[in-house]
């Protein structure tokens, strides 16, 4: 067994995000392309004798480490399916802001879970039973184990492999505002309705087939959470307006959104134009990971 293990935690994209009827357990059915990028949190696993978990970064503070964390809550579930016994000194550095629709808490729990899988060499624990732990965990957490572009469907829950997308460097904006996902769900008006994506993806590997999809369908979400915090609806604007932008769009029931660029000089040229405009925003130029 190993004394320490690592685990990334990469954002979580919604490309685009349709939902369709709420079911009778509260959840709507949707349907997502999810891709991940190369900017995350960080976990470190220590063995110990019991559970703790210490959080520190850039946006460590003000999410404290309370008992029902994603990330313990992860732990206990995979001891408790596992049947271990021991414990696990973990420190989360939090670089992704929280409540903030690119997985977050969601991708921590999910490094949460490979991590330990090492650490207590619990090799055992499968594919298909890690998913399982995930999905009691949150409906984002199942996509977020593999952290690879895929569809997301049912509550968000049932995954399927797509085909890598070209590694574009997207542009992340957040407003610092968090946004929690509940009430976004329930001030949602339009629904586009699920089962009609994944046939027409194009993927021809560049970015002009990726836009050109996207932009025939959306993020049902945006209205809703736009109406919960406005300033989604500024920073949509400061997005667009850039030079070369191909798309800007929300991701999952935001606030941070995403935009395409044509080139990697447009995507860090507009960063530094929206980073300078508005200093209290947190701005990343951030790649698809392969
Ligand atoms: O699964 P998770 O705990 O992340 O979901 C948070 C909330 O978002 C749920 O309680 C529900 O209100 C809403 N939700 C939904 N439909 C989904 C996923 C989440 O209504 N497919």
């Amino acid at each position: 067994m190993p004394s320490r293990t690592e685990a990334f935690a990469p954002a979580k994209i919604n490309l685009l995000l349709h939902v369709g009827d709420k079911r009778t357990d509260g959840y709507h059915e949707l349907e997502s392309l999810a891709t991940f990028v190369e900017l995350g949190d960080k976990l470190v696993f220590e063995a110990a004798d019991t559970l703790s978990l210490t959080i520190d970064g850039p946006f460590g503070e003000g999410l404290a480490a309370e008992s029902d964390n994603l990330v313990l809550r992860a732990a206990r579930a995979l001891a408790a399916h596992a049947g271990h016994t021991g414990g696990a000194k973990i420190t989360l550095t939090k670089n992704l802001p929280v409540a903030s629709g690119i997985g977050g808490g969601s991708a921590d729990a999910a490094a949460a879970l490979r991590g330990l899988v090492q650490l207590w060499d619990l090799e055992d624990v499968g594919p298909i039973a890690a998913r399982d732990i995930a999905a009691g965990i949150g409906s984002d957490v199942p996509v977020c184990v593999e952290s690879r572009t895929a569809w997301m469907e049912g509550r968000g829950e049932i995954v399927t492999f797509a085909r890598p997308l070209p590694p574009a460097l997207l542009l992340l904006v957040n407003p610092r505002v968090a946004v929690p996902t509940g009430p976004v769900f329930a001030a949602l008006k339009t629904r586009s309705g699920v089962g009609t994506q994944q046939e027409r993806i194009p993927y021809d590997g560049n970015i002009w087939g990726l836009t050109d999809f996207l932009a025939a369908t959306a993020n049902d979400l945006e209205a809703p959470a736009l109406e919960i915090a406005p300033v989604i609806g500024g920073v949509l604007a400061a997005l667009r307006m850039q030079k070369d932008v191909m798309l800007a769009r929300m991701s999952g029931s935001g606030a941070t959104c995403f935009a395409l660029f044509k080139d990697d000089d447009a995507a860090r040229a507009a960063a530094d134009a929206i980073a300078a405009a508005h200093p209290e925003w947190w701005v990343q130029p951030a790649r698809i990971l392969g």
